[in-house]
């Protein structure tokens, strides 16, 4: 290996390193959170919000849901701008509905795992509206 790359891999590892680090020190793992459209100016919701059971999926690898950890080290919301932010289209990758229900996703998709696992014989994970979506 030539001295610039090593130089590059070895500032390359404090990044991570230190990343790796602060995620660490500040993380604090929700015990529920709930998910709400009202942060959409405008937009009338037409189900209620969901409280999502955190603590209850934690069998689950947590880079399944937060699918940006390996990238940014960071718990974004999931409908922070710039991430699945359309509350109006059905057929985006970034839309809201889609992201939350689409059943071609069985890793990080609500009702898709759900659904997966019910077509499995597994479990009883809730695919009623009304189980997710309390008024
Ligand atoms: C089944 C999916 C799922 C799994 C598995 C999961 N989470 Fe989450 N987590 C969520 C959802 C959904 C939210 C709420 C995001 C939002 O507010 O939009 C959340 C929120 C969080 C938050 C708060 C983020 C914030 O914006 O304040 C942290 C921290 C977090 N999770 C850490 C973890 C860790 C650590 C693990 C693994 C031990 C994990 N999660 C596993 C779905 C999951
Ligand atoms: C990768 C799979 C997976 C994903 C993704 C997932 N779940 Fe679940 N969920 C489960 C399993 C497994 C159970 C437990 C079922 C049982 O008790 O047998 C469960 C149970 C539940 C329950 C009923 C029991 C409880 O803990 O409250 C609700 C409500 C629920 N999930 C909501 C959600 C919501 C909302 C999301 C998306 C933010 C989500 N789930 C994402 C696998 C998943
Ligand atoms: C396994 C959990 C789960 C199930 C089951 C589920 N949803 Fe959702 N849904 C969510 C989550 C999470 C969101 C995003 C947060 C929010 O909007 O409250 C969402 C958002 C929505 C939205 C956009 C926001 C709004 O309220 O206008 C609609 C519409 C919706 N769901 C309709 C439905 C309908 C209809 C059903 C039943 C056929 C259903 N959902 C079943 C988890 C679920």
């Amino acid at each position: 290996m030539n001295r610039i790359a090593a130089l590059v891999l070895i500032g390359l590892m404090m990044v991570l390193g230190g990343a790796a680090v602060a995620l660490a020190g500040n993380l604090e793992i929700p015990q529920s959170v709930t998910l709400s459209p009202k942060q959409f100016q405008g937009y009338t919701p037409k189900k209620g919000d969901v409280t999502f059971n955190h603590a209850s999926h934690m069998h689950i690898a947590c880079a399944d849901c937060h699918h940006t950890v390996p990238d940014t080290y960071t718990f974004e919301g999931c409908m922070t701008e710039g991430c699945h932010d359309d509350i109006q289209n059905r057929a985006e990758v970034n839309s809201v509905f889609r992201t939350f229900h689409t059943t071609k996703d069985t890793t990080k998709s609500c009702v898709g795992c759900h659904r997966n696992l019910k077509k499995q014989g597994q479990g009883d994970a809730p695919l009623a509206c009304n189980s997710c979506h309390v008024k």
